[in-house]
């Protein structure tokens, strides 16, 4: 049942397009724990102080889910975190669906 519900829910928001094409095969799950692990928040509460979120400009120069993946890449590579395409796109799709809310 519970599984039913979930494959509705996740039908309906696919058809709403409320998801980029880039991050419908996201790994949220796996996205929060590399967030976490990564010393995101801590390097951004330093340089915004608060809960680290300011950072995050959804009205920013960063105007797209592709922009945002972008980004988080840069961080990535910046960092020498050597993440895998998957988990940078499962970062950067939390970060979307917390902060950004893009639709394409
Ligand atoms: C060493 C410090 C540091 C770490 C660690 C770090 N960031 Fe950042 N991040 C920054 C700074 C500084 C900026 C602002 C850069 C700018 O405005 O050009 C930023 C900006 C960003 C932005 C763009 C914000 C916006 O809307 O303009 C995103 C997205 C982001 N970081 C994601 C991440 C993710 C995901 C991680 C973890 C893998 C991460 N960052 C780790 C320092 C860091």
């Amino acid at each position: 049942m519970r599984k039913l519900a979930f494959f509705l829910m996740a039908v309906v928001t696919s058809a709403s397009g409320e998801t980029p094409d880039v991050f419908r095969d996201a790994d949220l799950k796996l996205g929060e724990k590399l967030i976490a692990e990564n010393q995101c928040v801590a390097c951004h509460q330093q340089k915004v102080g608060g809960d680290g979120s300011a950072i995050y400009r959804p009205a920013g120069r960063i105007n797209s889910a592709g922009f945002l993946r972008g980004m988080v890449e840069r961080c990535n590579t910046e960092l020498n975190l050597s993440l895998f395409p998957e988990e940078v796109n499962a970062m950067a799709a939390v970060l979307n669906r917390d902060h950004y809310h893009f639709t394409k």
